[in-house]
């Protein structure tokens, strides 16, 4: 290749890009959602269970495949699988990958955009008004999803957002946006949960978060937070990868794994104290969980003191979060076409951003109200309704996983134990006992749990 490929300026990079890429609406808006729907105590267990057992493994198995080829998934899949079983198939993954990220960002972006809405709507001092009572907040939310205008609007500042800092590439780019982004991140959100610890439902909120009733849980209760850790850690489309492919040899793999892993669940469960605390301080009714973040969440921080405030300072973390992930999905697109297509970084990131742009106004028209497309359902279940719920439905219930199934089998089988030890001593040391375990979780535990989400999705289970 002409130019040597960027590199993070460190360690502290790459892993707060990275961390970047894994806290976004995953956390804060899913995880507290299907915790809610899940009861709870043991689903959170094994979501713990999940991130250790095949999340961590599977991250660090993505870090090794970038950084060992430098390029990004198509690339790296073609190069490291060169004389090996299956030889250049495996580019099969690699494609899927950017296939998965090109369908997920064009409605992440969508979703996104709501965040940029709420942080007008908080800071101008409306949404106080709006959130007098669920009826009136939950009816503005209607209108506004209704609105075809609005949301291509809100899409279209997400992805321009987006398209900016790819745009500007690794260094100048994304590890500036992540080392602006993070730190603010980190404090709002300790801003906020300093905030929850003073209301009066924090002790429930606890509770309910970490005391256990095994009896709640149920087989599609395990499935989905299988699932769940896939999307979170931002695995199974090369995100990951690519941002590996950036790492310095000096840098350690494991110990960033585990720092980023850690990053992610604590965010996420400190989301979920935040707003629990503040939804059992009132014992308010949730109705449909899957939207309380712009629903419920406004109406109970405006029965709080300094609500206004604080529901601005939320959406902002929410918009932050969201921006640091939707960065890395583009860069695994735009690092494809500057890899694979020969194309100048600036060329790749505003083409391939403005082709997911166009794709995404498809679901944001969807949701829109747009007839045909909010109809559209090839794959005839109630819960894939429309462009929105059939490429969410794809990508999250198989893009993900069909990726990380491979990525595992790649790592654990058909590298050698040599290549991969290699790999995650450097830059790290040697790693002994704990080397046979990460294998073993790579080779049997992670493709295991895998296989099971994908069975079950294969029998009409969905952990959505
Ligand atoms: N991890 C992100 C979240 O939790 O919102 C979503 C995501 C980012 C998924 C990047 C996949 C990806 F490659």
């Amino acid at each position: 290749m002409a130019t040597p490929r960027a590199q993070w300026s460190g360690r502290l990079g790459f892993v707060l890009a990275a961390a970047g890429s894994a806290i976004g609406l995953g956390n804060l808006w899913k995880f507290p959602y299907i915790t809610l729907e899940n009861q709870g105590g043991a689903f959170v267990l094994v979501y713990l269970a999940a991130i250790a057992v095949v999340g961590a493994p599977i991250m660090a198995a993505e870090i090794i495949l970038g950084r060992r080829s430098r390029r990004n998934p198509v690339g790296a899949f073609g190069l490291l699988s060169e004389g090996k079983p299956g030889g250049r198939a495996w580019k099969g993954v690699g494609y899927l990958g950017v296939v998965a990220g090109f369908v997920i960002l064009s409605y992440y972006s969508m979703i996104a955009g709501w965040t940029i809405r709420y942080i007008l709507l908080a800071f101008s001092g409306s949404l106080g008004e709006l959130a007098h009572s669920p009826e009136s907040l939950e009816a503005f939310f209607g209108s506004f999803l209704a609105n075809p205008g609005a949301q291509v609007l809100f899409h279209t500042l997400f992805m321009g957002a987006t398209v900016a800092v790819v745009f500007f590439g690794v260094g100048r780019g994304i590890e500036r946006a992540a080392k602006l982004l993070m730190p603010i991140l980190f404090v709002i959100l300790m801003i906020l949960a300093v905030y929850s610890i003073t209301t009066p439902g924090f002790g429930r909120a606890l509770s309910f978060l970490f005391r256990p009733n095994f009896a709640d849980l149920s087989a599609s209760s395990v499935l989905e937070a299988l699932g769940h850790s896939f999307f979170t850690l931002s695995l199974g489309l090369g995100s990951m990868l690519t941002y590996g492919s950036y790492m310095r040899r000096r840098d350690s793999i494991p110990r960033s794994t585990l720092t980023i892993c850690a990053l992610d669940t604590l965010i996420a469960i400190m989301a979920c104290l935040i707003m629990f605390s503040i939804i059992f301080s009132f014992d308010f009714e949730v109705s449909k969980s899957s939207t309380i973040l712009f629903t419920t969440i406004p109406v109970i921080f405006f029965k709080l003191p300094g609500g206004a405030v604080i529901c601005g300072l939320f959406y902002l973390l929410v918009s932050f979060a969201a921006l640091s992930s939707t960065i890395s999905i583009l860069e695994v697109v735009a690092s494809f076409a500057i890899d694979e297509l020969g194309w100048h970084r600036r060329r790749a990131a505003v083409t391939t951003g403005v082709a997911i742009w166009l794709f995404g106004i498809l679901s944001a028209l969807s949701v829109g109200g747009v007839q045909t497309l909010s109809s559209f359902n090839p794959i005839g279940r109630p819960s894939t309704l429309g462009v929105f719920g059939t490429l969410d439905y794809l990508a999250s219930n198989w893009f993900l996983p069909v990726g990380g199934l491979f990525i595992a089998l790649f790592t654990g089988w058909i590298l050698t134990r040599e290549e991969t030890r290699d790999e995650l001593e450097e830059g790290n040391g040697r790693l002994g006992w704990s080397f046979g375990i990460w294998r073993f979780m790579l080779r049997f535990a992670a493709p295991a749990a895998v296989g099971a989400i994908i069975v079950s999705v294969l029998l009409g289970a969905e952990y959505q």
